[in-house]
């Protein structure tokens, strides 16, 4: 059966499969195949593969042993894995309870599954949610339906689908980032929901501040903190970060001006208006980590633009790297800009 493989050298190969594994893009229901040198690992999400990974179609067979989905409907179904919470994104609702009943019956290991209710919407970018299923032991509370522990790049994430954003989507474009942070560096995330930023940083030596105007993304960001042993160097602040970076925060005394070696600022479709408070959270020498959702045509300009008139003169401005994360919907990308201000 044709399907998208990372192809690398076999010597390669267990590092390979870590690696895909920890982002979770592993197709579980394929077998990895080796040929004349090369192993082939069927991939789920072949956009979200880092670039450094060739992807290819290949004949793989189907794995025996388990029962997925697509065995027990006769096609493949679209949905997402997030901890044992399984996500649909089905606009027909026998079509959702059709694919909900083979999610159950599969061997997925699966306590609910969820069908998207609604856009990303308000401060919180958090959507409702049906309930298509759930395990019939659990209470009949939507939190606990809609609660899970999510693994991603070998860090746990508590957190509560119906309360916080979370993209599993994202796991890679994360990885790249925190790739680049250093031991003793001091990183700032201005919207840090539950700590997927926050929490990879921490683990390579940062000090890290993380703020949220969600108080219950907060929550979770410390009992992540803790959870990855990491709550010594994860400071998490509720509030506006407006304020925060203003010094003018009830939740803080601290005055975080001119004190981040790195800030990440990803609330696309708005991170234009904090960029005067990111700038005065700025050191001398600072990588702004700055993501948008604009058309093909020009991802990157309004964003260079909208820092350029932030930053310049007090800052240098030097973009270090253009980025496409992913393709949002027809015509427009999620890019991140890696920039590099100089005082
Ligand atoms: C797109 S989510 C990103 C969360 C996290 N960085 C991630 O990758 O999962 C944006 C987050 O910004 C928070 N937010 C929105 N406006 C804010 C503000 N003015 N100050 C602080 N946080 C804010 C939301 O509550 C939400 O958790």
């Amino acid at each position: 059966m044709e399907t998208p493989c990372v192809r690398v050298e076999r010597e390669r190969g267990e590092e390979t499969r870590r690696e895909l594994a920890e982002a979770n893009l592993l197709r579980d229901d394929r077998e990895i195949v080796v040929e004349d040198g090369w192993l082939y690992v069927p991939v789920a999400d072949p956009e979200a593969v880092p670039g450094s990974f060739e992807v290819v179609d290949h004949d793989v067979p189907r794995r025996e042993t388990q029962t997925m989905p697509a065995d027990l409907l006769g096609e493949e179904p679209s949905y997402e894995r997030l901890g044992d919470i399984v996500i649909v994104d089905e606009d027909d609702p026998d079509r959702a309870r059709e694919i909900a009943d083979a999610i159950v019956a599969s061997d997925l290991p699966v306590r609910t599954v969820l069908n998207r209710a609604s856009k990303v919407k308000g401060d919180r970018r958090v959507r409702d949610w049906d309930v298509l299923a759930t395990d019939e032991a659990e209470p009949d509370e939507l939190r606990a339906r809609t609660e899970t522990v999510h693994r991603e790049y070998g860090c746990e994430f508590a957190l509560d689908v119906a309360q916080v954003y979370f993209s599993p989507r994202l796991a890679t474009e994360r990885h790249r980032v925190a790739e680049q942070v250093a031991d003793d560096e001091h990183a700032f995330d201005m919207f840090a929901g539950v700590g997927p930023f926050v929490v990879p940083f921490a683990q390579r030596g940062a000090d890290v501040v993380g703020v949220d105007i969600n108080e219950v993304a907060i929550e979770y960001l410390r009992e992540n903190a803790r959870r990855n042993g990491v709550e010594d160097r994860v400071t998490a602040i509720h509030g506006d970060v407006r304020d925060v970076a203003a010094g003018d925060s009830d939740a803080t005394d601290a005055d975080y001006g001119n004190w981040a070696d790195r800030v990440v600022m990803n609330l696309p479709h708005s991170a234009d208006e904090f960029l005067d408070a990111a700038i005065r959270l700025a050191s001398d020498d600072c990588v702004l980590h700055y993501y948008d959702i604009q058309h093909e045509d020009d991802p990157f300009g309004p964003g260079e633009a909208a820092i350029r008139a932030a930053a310049e003169p007090e800052y240098d401005v030097a973009v270090e790297t253009r980025h496409v994360v992913r393709s949002y919907a027809p015509h427009e990308l999620n890019v991140c800009l890696d920039v590099r201000l100089t005082r």
